[in-house]
Protein backbone atom coordinates (compact mmCIF):
# COMPACT_ATOMS: atom_id res chain seq x y z
CA UNK A 1 0.00 0.00 0.00
CA UNK A 2 1.57 3.63 -1.09
CA UNK A 3 2.30 5.28 1.94
CA UNK A 4 -0.03 8.30 1.62
CA UNK A 5 -2.96 5.98 1.00
CA UNK A 6 -2.08 3.66 4.45
CA UNK A 7 -2.10 6.95 6.09
CA UNK A 8 -4.99 7.94 5.38
CA UNK A 9 -6.93 4.80 5.93
CA UNK A 10 -5.08 4.92 9.44
CA UNK A 11 -6.44 8.32 10.48
CA UNK A 12 -9.65 6.53 9.25
CA UNK A 13 -9.36 3.33 11.25
CA UNK A 14 -8.10 5.51 14.55
CA UNK A 15 -11.65 7.49 14.62
CA UNK A 16 -13.81 4.63 13.20
CA UNK A 17 -16.71 3.52 15.76
CA UNK A 18 -16.31 0.14 15.19
CA UNK A 19 -12.66 -1.35 14.81
CA UNK A 20 -12.77 -5.25 13.46
CA UNK A 21 -9.32 -7.44 13.49
CA UNK A 22 -7.77 -10.36 12.85
CA UNK A 23 -5.00 -11.41 14.38
CA UNK A 24 -2.06 -14.09 14.50
CA UNK A 25 -0.14 -15.73 17.40
CA UNK A 26 3.16 -17.81 16.97
CA UNK A 27 5.29 -17.01 19.19
CA UNK A 28 5.99 -20.23 20.14
CA UNK A 29 3.93 -23.73 20.33
CA UNK A 30 0.77 -22.48 20.01
CA UNK A 31 -0.95 -21.53 16.07
CA UNK A 32 -3.75 -18.87 17.15
CA UNK A 33 -6.26 -16.38 14.70
CA UNK A 34 -8.69 -14.52 16.34
CA UNK A 35 -11.36 -11.78 15.42
CA UNK A 36 -11.80 -9.32 17.42
CA UNK A 37 -13.98 -5.87 17.24
CA UNK A 38 -13.20 -3.16 19.57
CA UNK A 39 -10.49 -4.70 21.14
CA UNK A 40 -12.65 -6.96 23.76
CA UNK A 41 -15.76 -8.28 21.50
CA UNK A 42 -14.41 -11.65 20.45
CA UNK A 43 -15.60 -12.77 17.40
CA UNK A 44 -13.79 -15.98 17.07
CA UNK A 45 -10.75 -17.21 18.53
CA UNK A 46 -9.06 -20.70 17.06
CA UNK A 47 -5.92 -22.66 18.18
CA UNK A 48 -3.97 -25.45 17.43
CA UNK A 49 -2.23 -26.61 20.55
CA UNK A 50 1.23 -28.31 19.62
CA UNK A 51 1.63 -29.49 22.89
CA UNK A 52 1.00 -33.29 22.29
CA UNK A 53 3.95 -33.13 19.53
CA UNK A 54 6.31 -31.29 22.10
CA UNK A 55 5.54 -33.33 25.07
CA UNK A 56 8.03 -36.74 23.63
CA UNK A 57 10.51 -34.49 23.82
CA UNK A 58 10.11 -33.22 27.22
CA UNK A 59 9.92 -29.19 25.74
CA UNK A 60 9.11 -27.14 22.63
CA UNK A 61 11.59 -28.02 20.01
CA UNK A 62 11.79 -24.62 17.81
CA UNK A 63 12.19 -26.09 14.51
CA UNK A 64 9.27 -28.86 14.95
CA UNK A 65 7.18 -25.65 15.96
CA UNK A 66 8.10 -23.34 13.05
CA UNK A 67 7.02 -26.39 10.69
CA UNK A 68 3.71 -27.05 12.46
CA UNK A 69 2.76 -23.45 12.40
CA UNK A 70 3.41 -23.39 8.61
CA UNK A 71 1.46 -26.54 7.98
CA UNK A 72 -1.69 -25.32 10.48
CA UNK A 73 -1.66 -21.87 10.18
CA UNK A 74 -3.90 -21.23 6.74
CA UNK A 75 -6.28 -23.56 8.15
CA UNK A 76 -6.84 -21.56 11.94
CA UNK A 77 -6.46 -18.72 10.00
CA UNK A 78 -9.78 -19.79 7.37
CA UNK A 79 -11.64 -21.27 10.69
CA UNK A 80 -11.40 -17.96 12.72
CA UNK A 81 -12.69 -15.75 10.10
CA UNK A 82 -15.48 -18.51 9.46
CA UNK A 83 -16.75 -19.00 13.06
CA UNK A 84 -16.35 -14.89 13.61
CA UNK A 85 -19.05 -14.72 10.23
CA UNK A 86 -17.52 -12.01 9.44
CA UNK A 87 -16.37 -11.51 5.54
CA UNK A 88 -12.43 -10.37 4.56
CA UNK A 89 -14.02 -6.99 3.48
CA UNK A 90 -15.44 -6.08 7.11
CA UNK A 91 -12.04 -6.83 8.97
CA UNK A 92 -10.21 -3.16 9.18
CA UNK A 93 -6.47 -4.56 10.07
CA UNK A 94 -4.55 -7.31 10.21
CA UNK A 95 -2.69 -8.20 13.74
CA UNK A 96 0.88 -10.64 14.41
CA UNK A 97 2.99 -11.14 17.04
CA UNK A 98 6.56 -9.78 16.22
CA UNK A 99 8.22 -10.79 19.37
CA UNK A 100 9.38 -11.72 21.89
CA UNK A 101 9.35 -15.79 20.80
CA UNK A 102 11.35 -18.22 19.24
CA UNK A 103 12.30 -16.79 15.70
CA UNK A 104 11.75 -19.43 13.12
CA UNK A 105 8.19 -19.32 15.04
CA UNK A 106 7.57 -15.94 15.07
CA UNK A 107 8.81 -15.27 11.21
CA UNK A 108 6.29 -18.26 9.90
CA UNK A 109 3.46 -15.40 11.58
CA UNK A 110 4.90 -12.33 10.08
CA UNK A 111 5.28 -13.90 6.79
CA UNK A 112 2.43 -15.31 6.84
CA UNK A 113 0.45 -11.93 8.13
CA UNK A 114 2.65 -9.82 5.37
CA UNK A 115 1.44 -11.93 2.73
CA UNK A 116 -2.16 -11.28 3.46
CA UNK A 117 -1.76 -7.22 4.23
CA UNK A 118 -0.32 -6.70 0.79
CA UNK A 119 -2.70 -9.47 -1.14
CA UNK A 120 -5.78 -7.60 1.22
CA UNK A 121 -4.39 -4.09 1.32
CA UNK A 122 -5.41 -4.16 4.38
CA UNK A 123 -3.00 -2.32 7.22
CA UNK A 124 -0.95 -4.74 9.47
CA UNK A 125 0.17 -3.89 13.19
CA UNK A 126 3.03 -5.55 15.12
CA UNK A 127 2.10 -6.57 18.36
CA UNK A 128 4.35 -7.20 21.34
CA UNK A 129 3.56 -10.69 22.43
CA UNK A 130 3.70 -9.44 26.25
CA UNK A 131 1.71 -6.63 25.83
CA UNK A 132 -0.95 -9.07 24.08
CA UNK A 133 -0.89 -10.96 28.01
CA UNK A 134 -1.40 -7.42 29.73
CA UNK A 135 -4.27 -7.24 27.41
CA UNK A 136 -6.16 -10.46 27.76
CA UNK A 137 -7.18 -9.15 30.95
CA UNK A 138 -9.63 -6.34 28.93
CA UNK A 139 -11.73 -9.15 26.74
CA UNK A 140 -12.32 -10.89 30.13
CA UNK A 141 -13.20 -7.58 31.80
CA UNK A 142 -14.62 -5.33 29.36
CA UNK A 143 -15.22 -2.63 32.21
CA UNK A 144 -11.14 -3.23 33.35
CA UNK A 145 -9.66 0.25 32.65
CA UNK A 146 -5.57 1.96 33.52
CA UNK A 147 -3.53 2.50 35.69
CA UNK A 148 -3.10 -0.62 37.28
CA UNK A 149 0.03 -2.95 38.58
CA UNK A 150 0.39 -6.35 36.36
CA UNK A 151 2.32 -9.05 36.50
CA UNK A 152 3.10 -11.19 33.95
CA UNK A 153 4.48 -14.16 34.33
CA UNK A 154 5.00 -16.34 31.59
CA UNK A 155 7.43 -19.52 30.44
CA UNK A 156 9.66 -17.03 29.41
CA UNK A 157 9.39 -13.20 31.47
CA UNK A 158 8.31 -12.36 34.42
CA UNK A 159 8.04 -8.61 34.68
CA UNK A 160 6.09 -6.23 37.05
CA UNK A 161 4.98 -3.22 34.95
CA UNK A 162 3.00 -0.07 36.09
CA UNK A 163 0.29 0.00 33.47
CA UNK A 164 -0.15 3.88 33.22
CA UNK A 165 -2.51 3.67 30.33
CA UNK A 166 -3.64 2.09 27.27
CA UNK A 167 -0.24 1.88 25.77
CA UNK A 168 2.04 3.53 27.98
CA UNK A 169 4.07 1.24 30.36
CA UNK A 170 6.98 1.76 33.58
CA UNK A 171 8.65 -1.43 34.24
CA UNK A 172 8.93 -1.65 38.15
CA UNK A 173 10.72 -5.51 38.19
CA UNK A 174 11.33 -8.42 36.18
CA UNK A 175 13.61 -11.73 36.95
CA UNK A 176 17.19 -11.70 36.95
CA UNK A 177 17.58 -15.34 35.71
CA UNK A 178 14.88 -17.61 34.89
CA UNK A 179 11.26 -16.72 34.41
CA UNK A 180 8.45 -18.15 36.72
CA UNK A 181 7.03 -20.59 34.47
CA UNK A 182 10.04 -22.02 33.18
CA UNK A 183 10.83 -22.65 37.05
CA UNK A 184 7.62 -24.86 36.62
CA UNK A 185 8.55 -26.25 33.54
CA UNK A 186 12.00 -27.81 35.17
CA UNK A 187 10.64 -28.79 38.45
CA UNK A 188 8.58 -30.53 36.85
CA UNK A 189 10.87 -32.02 34.88
CA UNK A 190 12.98 -33.25 37.99
CA UNK A 191 10.13 -34.64 39.28
CA UNK A 192 9.18 -36.60 36.31
CA UNK A 193 5.60 -34.90 34.91
CA UNK A 194 5.50 -34.07 31.61
CA UNK A 195 5.44 -30.61 29.43
CA UNK A 196 4.09 -28.24 29.94
CA UNK A 197 5.24 -28.29 33.52
CA UNK A 198 2.81 -25.56 35.18
CA UNK A 199 -0.59 -26.95 35.16
CA UNK A 200 1.15 -30.64 36.06
CA UNK A 201 2.86 -29.66 39.42
CA UNK A 202 -0.50 -27.57 40.14
CA UNK A 203 -1.78 -30.61 40.32
CA UNK A 204 0.41 -32.40 42.13
CA UNK A 205 0.76 -29.80 44.59
CA UNK A 206 -2.79 -30.36 45.49
CA UNK A 207 -1.95 -33.77 47.21
CA UNK A 208 1.04 -32.28 49.18
CA UNK A 209 2.26 -30.65 52.30
CA UNK A 210 3.68 -26.85 51.03
CA UNK A 211 5.06 -26.66 54.58
CA UNK A 212 6.83 -29.55 54.14
CA UNK A 213 10.12 -28.02 52.48
CA UNK A 214 11.01 -24.98 52.93
CA UNK A 215 13.19 -22.70 50.18
CA UNK A 216 15.31 -19.77 50.75
CA UNK A 217 13.18 -16.38 49.01
CA UNK A 218 16.14 -14.35 47.10
CA UNK A 219 16.14 -10.69 48.00
CA UNK A 220 14.66 -10.71 51.04
CA UNK A 221 14.84 -7.16 52.63
CA UNK A 222 15.66 -5.63 48.89
CA UNK A 223 14.46 -2.39 47.90
CA UNK A 224 14.23 -3.59 44.61
CA UNK A 225 10.91 -5.67 43.15
CA UNK A 226 13.13 -7.91 40.84
CA UNK A 227 12.65 -11.80 40.88
CA UNK A 228 15.38 -14.53 40.54
CA UNK A 229 13.79 -17.86 40.34
CA UNK A 230 16.85 -20.31 39.52
CA UNK A 231 17.72 -20.18 43.09
CA UNK A 232 14.75 -22.03 44.14
CA UNK A 233 15.34 -24.46 41.03
CA UNK A 234 18.48 -25.48 42.07
CA UNK A 235 17.22 -25.84 45.41
CA UNK A 236 14.61 -28.44 44.40
CA UNK A 237 17.17 -30.45 42.17
CA UNK A 238 19.36 -30.77 44.82
CA UNK A 239 16.73 -31.71 47.31
CA UNK A 240 15.24 -33.96 44.51
CA UNK A 241 18.47 -36.01 44.05
CA UNK A 242 20.26 -35.54 47.31
CA UNK A 243 16.94 -38.03 48.44
CA UNK A 244 16.85 -39.99 45.65
CA UNK A 245 20.58 -40.97 46.15
CA UNK A 246 20.45 -41.01 49.79
CA UNK A 247 17.55 -43.32 48.98
CA UNK A 248 15.68 -42.01 51.19
CA UNK A 249 11.46 -42.34 50.58
CA UNK A 250 9.69 -38.58 49.88
CA UNK A 251 6.66 -36.92 48.80
CA UNK A 252 6.99 -35.78 45.14
CA UNK A 253 3.43 -34.46 45.86
CA UNK A 254 5.02 -32.11 49.39
CA UNK A 255 8.47 -31.05 47.09
CA UNK A 256 5.70 -29.92 44.45
CA UNK A 257 3.39 -27.96 46.70
CA UNK A 258 6.33 -26.45 48.53
CA UNK A 259 8.19 -25.21 45.45
CA UNK A 260 4.69 -23.73 44.23
CA UNK A 261 4.15 -22.14 47.60
CA UNK A 262 7.38 -20.25 47.30
CA UNK A 263 7.30 -19.25 43.75
CA UNK A 264 3.70 -18.09 44.85
CA UNK A 265 4.70 -16.03 47.62
CA UNK A 266 7.90 -14.58 45.50
CA UNK A 267 5.71 -13.48 42.94
CA UNK A 268 2.98 -11.73 45.12
CA UNK A 269 5.22 -10.26 47.63
CA UNK A 270 6.67 -8.19 44.62
CA UNK A 271 3.40 -7.18 42.67
CA UNK A 272 1.54 -6.39 46.46
CA UNK A 273 4.72 -3.69 46.95
CA UNK A 274 4.40 -2.55 43.75
CA UNK A 275 0.75 -1.54 44.39
CA UNK A 276 1.68 -0.16 47.82
CA UNK A 277 4.35 1.91 46.32
CA UNK A 278 2.79 3.48 43.65
CA UNK A 279 -1.41 3.69 45.58
CA UNK A 280 -2.74 2.25 42.68
CA UNK A 281 -5.26 -0.72 44.02
CA UNK A 282 -5.93 -2.84 41.19
CA UNK A 283 -3.65 -5.77 40.47
CA UNK A 284 -4.10 -7.61 37.22
CA UNK A 285 -2.48 -11.16 36.41
CA UNK A 286 -1.33 -11.98 33.11
CA UNK A 287 0.42 -14.91 31.10
CA UNK A 288 0.59 -19.01 31.13
CA UNK A 289 1.45 -18.76 35.17
CA UNK A 290 -1.83 -16.56 36.16
CA UNK A 291 -3.86 -19.64 35.55
CA UNK A 292 -2.43 -21.16 38.39
CA UNK A 293 -5.01 -21.75 41.17
CA UNK A 294 -2.72 -21.21 44.02
CA UNK A 295 -1.64 -17.80 42.26
CA UNK A 296 -4.82 -16.97 42.13
CA UNK A 297 -6.42 -18.21 45.46
CA UNK A 298 -3.52 -16.84 47.49
CA UNK A 299 -3.74 -13.47 45.44
CA UNK A 300 -7.39 -12.61 46.25
CA UNK A 301 -6.66 -13.89 50.32
CA UNK A 302 -4.77 -11.07 50.08
CA UNK A 303 -6.31 -8.46 48.90
CA UNK A 304 -7.77 -6.37 51.23
CA UNK A 305 -8.18 -3.13 50.20
CA UNK A 306 -6.99 -4.07 46.20
CA UNK A 307 -8.87 -5.32 43.17
CA UNK A 308 -7.45 -8.65 41.99
CA UNK A 309 -7.97 -9.01 38.38
CA UNK A 310 -6.74 -12.12 35.87
CA UNK A 311 -7.49 -13.86 33.13
CA UNK A 312 -10.05 -16.16 32.08
CA UNK A 313 -8.16 -19.58 32.01
CA UNK A 314 -8.44 -20.01 27.72
CA UNK A 315 -6.71 -16.13 28.14
CA UNK A 316 -4.19 -16.63 30.37
CA UNK A 317 -1.69 -19.05 27.89
CA UNK A 318 -1.22 -18.00 24.45
CA UNK A 319 -3.72 -16.74 22.30
CA UNK A 320 -4.57 -14.74 19.47
CA UNK A 321 -7.62 -12.40 20.76
CA UNK A 322 -4.75 -10.73 23.06
CA UNK A 323 -2.91 -9.52 20.41
CA UNK A 324 -6.16 -8.57 18.37
CA UNK A 325 -6.91 -6.16 21.70
CA UNK A 326 -3.54 -4.91 22.11
CA UNK A 327 -3.66 -3.72 18.44
CA UNK A 328 -7.05 -1.80 18.94
CA UNK A 329 -5.22 0.03 21.27
CA UNK A 330 -2.24 0.43 19.26
CA UNK A 331 -4.81 1.91 16.58
CA UNK A 332 -6.38 4.20 19.12
CA UNK A 333 -3.19 5.84 20.22
CA UNK A 334 -1.95 6.08 16.41
CA UNK A 335 0.74 3.61 16.52
CA UNK A 336 2.35 3.46 12.36
CA UNK A 337 1.44 0.57 10.81
CA UNK A 338 4.03 -2.30 9.49
CA UNK A 339 4.94 -1.94 6.00
CA UNK A 340 6.87 -5.16 4.34
CA UNK A 341 10.25 -4.98 5.77
CA UNK A 342 8.71 -6.01 9.07
CA UNK A 343 11.02 -8.55 11.05
CA UNK A 344 10.33 -11.16 13.46
CA UNK A 345 12.22 -9.42 16.77
CA UNK A 346 12.98 -12.55 19.14
CA UNK A 347 13.93 -10.92 21.75
CA UNK A 348 11.88 -7.28 21.90
CA UNK A 349 11.18 -5.73 25.21
CA UNK A 350 7.80 -4.66 25.90
CA UNK A 351 9.89 -1.07 27.24
O1 LIG B 1 2.14 -17.36 28.39
P1 LIG B 1 2.45 -18.75 27.99
O2 LIG B 1 1.37 -19.61 27.41
O3 LIG B 1 3.63 -18.79 26.96
C1 LIG B 1 4.72 -17.92 27.00
O4 LIG B 1 4.57 -16.75 26.57
O5 LIG B 1 5.76 -18.37 27.53
O6 LIG B 1 3.07 -19.42 29.30
C2 LIG B 1 3.49 -20.75 29.33
C3 LIG B 1 4.04 -21.03 30.70
C4 LIG B 1 4.68 -22.40 30.81
O7 LIG B 1 5.92 -22.28 31.44
C5 LIG B 1 3.68 -23.18 31.66
O8 LIG B 1 4.28 -24.19 32.44
C6 LIG B 1 3.11 -22.08 32.54
O9 LIG B 1 2.98 -20.98 31.67
N1 LIG B 1 1.79 -22.46 33.08
C7 LIG B 1 1.56 -22.61 34.41
C8 LIG B 1 0.21 -23.05 34.52
N2 LIG B 1 -0.32 -23.12 33.26
C9 LIG B 1 0.66 -22.74 32.39
N3 LIG B 1 2.36 -22.45 35.48
C10 LIG B 1 1.83 -22.71 36.69
N4 LIG B 1 0.58 -23.15 36.88
C11 LIG B 1 -0.27 -23.33 35.84
N5 LIG B 1 -1.52 -23.77 36.05
ZN1 LIG C 1 2.85 -16.04 26.16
Amino acid sequence: MKQEKMQEKQDTLRKQEKVTILAIETSCDETAAAVVRNGREVLSSALYSQIDIHKQYGGVVPEIASRNHVEKLPHIVKEALERSGAAWEEIDALAVTAGPGLVGALLTGVSYAKALAYALDKPLFAINHMEGHICANYITHPQLEPPFICLIASGGHTNIIKVCDYGVYEKMGQTRDDAAGEAFDKVARILGLSYPGGPNVQKLAEEGDPNRYVFARPFRGQTHLDFSFSGIKTAVVNLVHGMEMRKEPYSKADVAASFQKAVVELLLDNVFEAARRTGIKKIVLGGGVSANRELREQALRRQEANEIYFPALCDCTDNAAMIASAAFYAIRRGCRAADLTLNADPSCELI
